[in-house]
């Protein structure tokens, strides 16, 4: 297994590219299950993730040729419906290829994800939206059992809470379905909202993109002919390189990054003393040498994102005052408090809520890393530490970030990945 070394520096200077968005990339993928042709997509993020939904689809019988930042994806060579335990456990967002495998073939098997790292995650309203579509399911053996040998009818869904791959998955099975859906209390990430442009570009009527109530006019089961397109930028790789050039007061420039994607992650950065020039592809952080201390709640889009949260954290750390962030997502997601004590931070957990009592001198030292976004926090915390830090089961950053280390080492810091 790999870890990370890393020695604590004085600043980083220059400028990272900022790849494709994972999170947006993979209902993408996804979404060629629904097409007739040959997908062509460009600025994939060169991550794990992708290549385990590429191996999904693969073993499905599709072909994928990734080279590079792109890929090509012909589903029409599908013989199976079936993503099997193997895959789907080491990657939970496999639930994504559910929707539009049932809505194309009439049945599908997804295995049931089970629990993670960062809370319980239930797929229920995945669900319950495809059972009111009139899909049967069934869950034996560990496994989901979706059939609807008619095809899927476009029905009125309301989602009780906001999901991001809930929406998405069903986004994509009311595409194909007979009618149109009301998608209502979607979620508004712009993932989500580049899934529906896409399909609203290629085929598939969708109006309300970017708001809370999506209506999807179905095609009835045809599949669709989907142009060459790009992937937008990773606004949460972004974010975690502008907590990069805040937590080590270093001006950072990031290009091919879309700063409107980014508000409520600048506006914090900001309360905390940063300033910004932006361009229409970059962002460029001056940091301030203080740093304030900030309140922070995860909410949905537009919102504070949680996969920014353990960032912030870490970034708080070395704010002069007490923080608060409360985590409004996910129930455990607080696992890279206690790493980062280990290296003095000072946190108290209460709950959902974290106080950081800043500023606080981080030392190097050995941690572990337990999830996609904790592991970034601790790469930032040992940017800044005292000493050596060695971070250890960085397999979780690979499943995310694209050449973090390579991308790091340009604009200086001291990393290495080295072998166990
Ligand atoms: C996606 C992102 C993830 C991000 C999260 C929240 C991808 C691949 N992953 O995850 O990086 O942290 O959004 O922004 O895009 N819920 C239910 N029932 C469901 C579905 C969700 O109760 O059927 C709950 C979840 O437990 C959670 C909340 O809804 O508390 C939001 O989850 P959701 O938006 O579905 O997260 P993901 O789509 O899994």
């Amino acid at each position: 297994m790999d870890y990370l070394k890393i020695e604590g520096i004085k600043s980083l200077n220059g400028t990272i590219k900022i790849s494709g968005a994972k999170n947006a990339s993979l209902p993408l993928i996804a979404m060629t299950i629904l097409a007739k042709n040959s997908v062509h997509i460009k600025n994939l993020p060169s991550v794990v993730d992708i290549n385990t939904l590429l191996k999904l689809l693969t073993n499905l019988g599709a072909s994928c040729d990734f080279l590079d930042d792109r890929v090509v994806v012909d589903t029409s060579t599908i013989t199976q419906t079936k993503a099997t335990y193997d895959i789907v456990k080491t990657m939970r967002a496999s639930i994504l290829v559910l929707g539009p495998i049932l809505a194309r073939f009439g049945h599908c098997e997804v295995s049931l994800p089970g629990g993670c790292a960062i809370g319980q995650r239930p797929i229920d309203l995945h669900l319950k939206a495809l059972e009111q579509m009139g899909a049967i399911i069934n869950i034996k053996s560990g496994y989901i059992e979706a059939s609807a040998p008619n095809g899927l009818k476009a029905c009125n869904i309301s989602f009780d809470k906001i999901t991001v791959t809930g929406t998405a998955n069903i986004v994509m099975a009311a595409a194909l379905a007979d009618g149109i859906t009301t998608l209502t209390n979607a979620a508004r990430e712009p993932e989500v909202v580049q899934l529906c442009e896409v399909l609203n570009a290629n085929g598939v009527k969708i109006e309300g993109i970017g708001t809370a109530v999506l209506t999807i006019h179905g095609t009835n089961g045809k599949c669709i002919d989907i142009k060459e397109f790009s992937v937008i930028p990773d606004r949460i790789e972004a974010g975690t390189y502008l907590c990069a050039g805040a937590i080590t007061r270093s001006e950072l420039t990031l290009s091919n990054v879309q700063a409107k994607h980014l508000g409520a992650v600048l506006a914090k950065l900001e309360e905390m003393g940063s300033t910004f020039t932006l361009t229409d592809d970059t962002v460029t952080i001056h940091p301030s040498w203080d740093i304030k201390p900030v309140k922070i709640v995860t909410q949905e889009y537009p919102a504070f994102p949680t996969d920014m949260q353990a960032q912030f954290l870490a970034l708080a750390t070395q704010a002069d005052g007490v923080s608060i962030i409360e985590e409004r997502l996910f129930e455990n997601r607080f696992m890279h408090v206690s790493e980062l004590q280990r290296m003095g931070a000072d946190i108290t957990l209460n709950g959902n809520i974290a106080t950081v009592n800043g500023k606080n001198q981080l030392s190097g030292t050995d941690v572990m890393a337990t999830d996609l976004r904790a592991s970034s926090a601790l790469v930032l915390a040992a940017l800044v530490a005292n000493g050596t830090t060695n971070i250890h089961r960085i397999y979780h950053l690979d499943r995310g970030y694209d050449r973090l280390k390579e991308k790091l080492e340009m604009v200086g810091a001291k990393i290495q990945r080295l072998s166990e």
